[in-house]
């Protein structure tokens, strides 16, 4: 494996392969000193072109704890403000002797199109609606963890899907993984062409809801919409946010999970993001063990 593109990309056998390590790396961030040398002398470099708190900050923080050297850049502030190209930005960072590059671009493609352009491996941090695999991954470890499989579970994806790359990765994962995929939203925000997968898509959100093992809510993303195709965010609120109430026709052990940042008050209440059925918390801590287990199979393999 060269890069890390896409969960589209991988067999069950790679992927229950990165989730065991994963497992094993989250050891690591328990001990009283939460370092390895495993990387020690590799150095990586965060290029984020789109805003981030969690992915960022658990690549950097991942890197550290394999005791990487890692560098962290965005585009404000950079030469890309004086017109310097991306693939000119990218072969810079190349030049500086890194030895991967983990890129967010707004661009669904760019990390695919810049793994052909420089030798060194390219991780996709998330790439405009396509795929956010790292967070896929962190996803299926989360509900792994509660269930101790995957196989057979069903996962509901609920809100905006049109626009979300977690909705993809994680539909690619948990179909792979032997999950049943129900994306569910309003009309205008469910994607053509999942059917085809296996994916079910339904605008009934109660069904979603009272059928679910585990319950993916997704941002609604209005940086993404052109201007008047949202309904108000109470409107939003009222047919489409993941309320107490609502949850009232969820199983007991149902899991609601949710990849951030949170619109509170819009797709999931506040009470439920703090409620006992919430595995929030538990997908932010698990981004570290998913990116530290990404970063050791692409550079760690050849110092092991
Ligand atoms: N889930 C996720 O990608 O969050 P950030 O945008 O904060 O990285």
């Amino acid at each position: 494996m060269k890069d890390f593109l896409g969960i589209a990309d991988l067999s069950y056998k790679e992927l229950t392969g990165l989730l065991d390590l994963a497992q094993s790396m989250q050891e690591i961030m328990h001990r009283p000193i939460k370092k390895v040398p495993t990387l020690r002398g590799k150095a990586i470099a965060n290029l984020f072109f789109e805003a981030s708190t969690r992915t960022r900050n658990s690549f950097e923080l991942a890197g550290k704890y394999l005791s990487a050297d890692v560098v962290n850049f965005s585009g404000s502030g950079s030469s890309v403000e004086k017109g310097e190209t991306l693939i000119d930005t990218v072969k810079t960072f190349s030049a500086l002797a890194v030895d991967a590059l983990v890129i967010r671009h707004q661009a669904s493609g760019t990390p695919h199109q810049l793994a052909k352009e420089v030798d060194i491996p390219i991780i996709n941090a998330g790439d405009g609606t396509h795929e956010h695999p790292t967070q896929g991954l962190l996803d299926l470890l989360t509900v792994r963890q509660r269930f101790g499989h995957v196989d057979g579970l069903r996962v509901s994806v609920v809100g905006d899907v049109l626009h979300s790359r977690v909705a993809r990765s994680d539909c690619y994962g948990f179909l792979a993984l032997g999950a049943h995929v129900t994306f569910v939203g309003p009309p205008n925000l469910l994607p053509e062409g999942f059917a085809e997968l296996g994916v079910e898509v339904t605008d009934d959100l109660s069904a979603g809801i009272a059928q679910a093992n585990v319950i993916q809510v997704l941002r609604l993303q209005r940086e993404r919409f052109a201007t008047g195709e949202l309904p108000s965010l109470q409107e939003y609120r009222d047919r489409w946010g993941i309320t107490r109430d609502r949850l009232e026709l969820a199983a007991e052990d149902v899991w609601i999970m949710h990849p951030g940042p949170q619109n509170r008050g819009v797709e999931i209440d506040s009470e439920v993001m703090a409620g006992r059925h919430s595995a929030i918390l538990q997908q932010v801590e698990n981004g570290v063990a998913v990116r530290m287990a990404v970063l050791y199979r692409l550079l760690g393999e050849e110092t092991a």
